[in-house]
């Protein structure tokens, strides 16, 4: 690595070994209640690379430490384009540890498109095939790779599943499948690894700006400027973006006992420094992350380049 720089906002320049040892020393078993205000760590690494491998390890680390006491991590799971080289590394890694039994880690997505037609390319569903699982688990197959079909948790929102009914109707039953999707994650979390993105506007999963910091799961309004910024992966068509989203809450996200946010680029700069150094504020969800105890930040150097101690 030519170049890192890792801080921890209470304790000064840390080397990135030494950062990994206090982020991970600070994990255990007590999810976030606080309404006080914590900085969470933040590591700044210089290059997408970095980030990816970081987050890998941190994934594979918690997978890990829960299999060799025969038990199955529970792991929260983003979507997009910046986890996609962590989830190709840590798929690397899991094959290398063939003996590693998979089959009790429990996942769940943060969200979902809803209307998008089964197996569309870019659902959350595909991608999670595409990136971590394989295909045929997705699809409810025997144990490949691993991971059970039965413990991975992705909110349905594909037509087949809602197609054909009214718009008041559908999103009762969609109300009805997120609060049941709510109900198991409670009760079968919480949640040791929470991974997160962060939107330009600072959402996190789909939580908007102005969802409410008790949000759980729910149907969800996508804002214009999130539909913009996700245009890319379809076909550059902004009528293509589907206008809801299935999401978990900031309270869902906060349950979890440790989470970890990761963000590239420097279209990613101002909401990095927003969540970390503006307000803890519902104008941008991210910010919310700093009533947690146990958050690291993971950043490139160029989505760190608008906070103030660079
Ligand atoms: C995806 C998700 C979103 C993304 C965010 C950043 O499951 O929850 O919050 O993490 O929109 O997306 P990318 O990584 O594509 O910039």
């Amino acid at each position: 690595m030519s170049f890192s720089k890792v801080f921890c906002r209470t304790c000064g320049p840390l080397s990135v070994g030494g950062a990994l040892l206090i982020a991970w020393a600070m994990m255990g078993p007590q999810p976030a209640q606080a309404r006080e205000e914590y900085q969470p760590l933040v590591v700044v690494l210089p290059d997408v690379d970095a980030v990816a491998e970081y987050t890998a390890n941190a994934l594979y680390d918690v997978i890990e430490g829960k299999a060799k006491k025969g038990e199955g991590a529970v792991l929260g799971l983003a979507t997009g384009g910046t986890p996609v080289p962590a989830y190709a590394l840590l798929r690397k890694r899991l094959k290398r540890a063939a003996d590693m039994n998979l089959s009790k880690v429990v996942t769940f997505n943060l969200d979902e498109y809803v209307g998008l037609p089964a197996g569309h390319p870019e659902s959350y569903r595909s991608y999670m095939a595409e990136n971590l699982f394989v295909p045929g688990l997705m699809q409810g197959a025997e144990r490949e790779n691993g991971f059970s079909a039965e413990n991975i948790h992705i909110p349905q929102g594909d037509c087949a599943a809602w197609d054909g009914l009214r718009d008041s109707v559908l999103i009762a039953q969609l109300q009805k499948h997120v609060d049941e999707y709510e109900a198991l994650l409670r009760s079968l979390g919480p949640v040791d690894l929470q991974l997160l993105g962060i939107g330009e506007n600072g959402h996190v999963g789909f939580a908007e700006p102005g969802s409410s910091f008790e949000g759980r799961t729910a149907v969800v309004r996508l804002t214009q400027s999130t539909r913009e910024a996700n245009r890319r992966f379809f076909d550059g068509d902004i009528n293509k973006v589907p206008r809801r989203a299935l999401s978990m809450g900031i309270a869902s996200i906060l349950s979890a006992k440790n989470v970890l946010l990761v963000a590239t680029g420097t279209n990613k700069a101002e909401a990095v420094r927003r969540m970390l150094e503006g307000p803890v504020d519902t104008g941008v969800p991210a910010s919310a992350l700093r009533m947690h105890t146990r958050v690291t930040v993971v950043l490139d150097s160029d989505a760190a380049s608008r906070l103030s101690k660079q």
